[in-house]
């Protein structure tokens, strides 16, 4: 199919109209963000800032509101006070199956990957490309999955497989691959590195921050895995008492006396990975000047 032809069909759909004060600098915008289970306060006037093109590694301790906070921006999750701007659109003012016109500008990889099992690899990636745009004409929806498979670093014939069939590190290539589907400009991997063992960790890290550089994605990565921080991250946001407590650079972070971002860093795995990233950079360096 030529590029004219996929323009012809996916050219159709209504060019966002953008607000006004929306710049583009900062693609999420949360201020004053609380949410709640009922009794239980998850986050209480919560603000964060994430700017375009960063990847920005979140982190916190379990059960501080990591995933919580995602849902939150992506609008999958009641907020009950705050607000949420995303592409200048605040996504807390509209139900989540509403029409805001940048749903499709984003990609989600769930905590847990969450696959569709009885469907292959390709139709699961067909899944959000059907969602948005079912007009698209088969022939054209199986050859963007494919690419999207072959992108997300699996091999062409991945794409016919079930989900049983695939690793544990192939899973999280193909829900990357179905995160990619829309060519989205911001992309959201809750622990993607979650379960996998070291090196098809950093495979994984090493593929997220080729894809954020070579696409041009703004990343929001929830980690708590130091080496991905360390590795692919330009900014560390930190949650904790139900807040952001600190963003910045893992050196300003370190410059931080709160007890939680002390042990985090400075504790022996922080050492460890902070020693880690300083011999690969090394080595980097003697490779480069030809040694
Ligand atoms: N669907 C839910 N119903 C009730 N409580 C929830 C739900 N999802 C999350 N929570 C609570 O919200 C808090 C934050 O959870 P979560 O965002 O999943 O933490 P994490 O930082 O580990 O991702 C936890 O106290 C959790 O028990
Ligand atoms: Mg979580």
């Amino acid at each position: 199919m030529s590029e004219e032809q996929i323009d012809q069909q996916v050219g159709d759909v209504a060019l966002e109209e953008v607000p006004e004060h929306f710049d583009g600098e900062f693609p999420i915008v949360i201020t004053g963000l609380t949410t709640a289970f009922g009794e239980n306060v998850v986050h209480e006037g919560l603000d964060l800032e994430v700017r375009r093109g960063e990847v920005l590694g979140v982190v916190g301790g379990s059960g501080t509101g990591k995933s919580v906070l995602m849902r939150a921006i992506i609008g999958l999750q009641p907020v009950a006070a705050g607000c949420i701007e995303v592409f200048g659109k605040d996504i807390t003012a509209a139900e989540p199956d509403e029409e805001i016109g940048v749903r499709s500008r984003w990609g989600v990889l769930f905590q847990g990957g969450a696959l569709f099992s009885t469907l292959t690899v390709g139709e699961n990636v067909e899944v959000p490309l059907k969602q948005f745009y079912p007009e698209l004409d088969q022939e054209l929806m199986h050859e963007i999955a494919r690419y999207k498979v072959v992108l997300s670093g699996l091999p062409e014939d991945a794409a016919s497989k079930y989900p049983s069939e695939l690793s544990g590190g192939m899973k999280k290539r193909a829900g990357l691959a179905r995160a990619l589907a829309l060519d989205p400009e911001l992309l959201f991997l809750d622990e993607p590195t979650a379960g996998l063992d070291p090196i098809g960790a950093a495979k994984f890290d090493e593929l997220t921050r080729e894809l954020a550089e070579t696409l041009g994605l703004t990343v929001f990565l929830i980690t708590h895995d130091l080496d991905t921080l360390y590795a692919i991250c330009d900014r560390v946001a930190v949650l904790a008492d139900k807040k952001v407590i600190a963003v910045g650079t893992i050196p300003e972070l370190l410059e931080s006396d709160h007890p939680w971002i002390q042990e985090y860093f400075n504790g022996p795995r922080g050492r460890a990975a902070q020693a880690s990233t300083a011999r690969s950079k090394s080595i980097d360096k003697r490779d480069r000047a030809g040694a």
